[in-house]
């Protein structure tokens, strides 16, 4: 569990993560998310972090693991930091107001299309906002790796997950990320 000012300090943080990026529709977007559930959603119903904040928490706990794996990458491959944000923050928006109820007894909305989409879903709702790189992309798209090609319909298959991965090493390294993380004690 965090407490209220857990998640109110977290929401300040990722706000001024947000703020710093230079790139047209970055207000609009931190707009959408002041009046979304974003910073107050858990991350799942019951399982992990499902409690108030949980979403919000798990996707500032990715930021600091991919700077470091960025970092390590080649001078031509690292990516810059306003992708890196952008990556972390912004990868599981699809599930924003997908969660109703309350701590212990979560259930996922009705009719939300989080119900039949995931990745894809967070790639439309960005993009509504802010333009994504080819990089940026491809990074959220797959972050679930495999299951990702088999989240939506099969739309994308795991030749073109391979694609992705050959096109930039953060495509399979953040989908570990993001899934290891799920595994962290708290
Ligand atoms: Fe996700
Ligand atoms: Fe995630």
């Amino acid at each position: 569990m965090l407490t209220e000012s857990e998640i109110l300090a977290n929401e300040t943080y990722i706000i001024d993560l947000l703020k710093d990026i230079k790139r047209e529709g970055i207000r609009d977007y931190i707009h959408y998310l002041k009046n979304s559930d974003f910073f107050i959603a858990p991350a799942s119903t019951k399982y992990h972090r499902d409690y108030p904040g949980g979403l919000a928490e798990h996707c500032l706990n990715l930021l600091e693991p991919l700077k470091l794996s960025n970092s390590r990458l080649k001078r031509e491959e690292q990516l810059p930091e306003d992708s890196l944000v952008i990556i972390a923050l912004c990868h599981d928006i699809c599930k924003e107001g997908l969660y109703i109820g309350e701590y212990g007894n979560y259930r996922t909305l009705e009719g939300h299309p989080a119900n039949n989409k995931h990745s894809i879903l967070s790639i439309e709702r960005i993009k509504k906002y802010i333009r994504l790189t080819r990089i940026e992309r491809d990074v959220i798209l797959y972050h679930m790796g495999l299951f990702s090609c088999y989240e939506y319909g099969m739309e994308y298959t795991p030749e073109d997950l391979i694609k992705a991965i050959k096109r930039h090493p953060l495509v399979q390294i953040f989908a570990a990320i993001d899934m290891e993380e799920t595994h962290w004690q708290r």
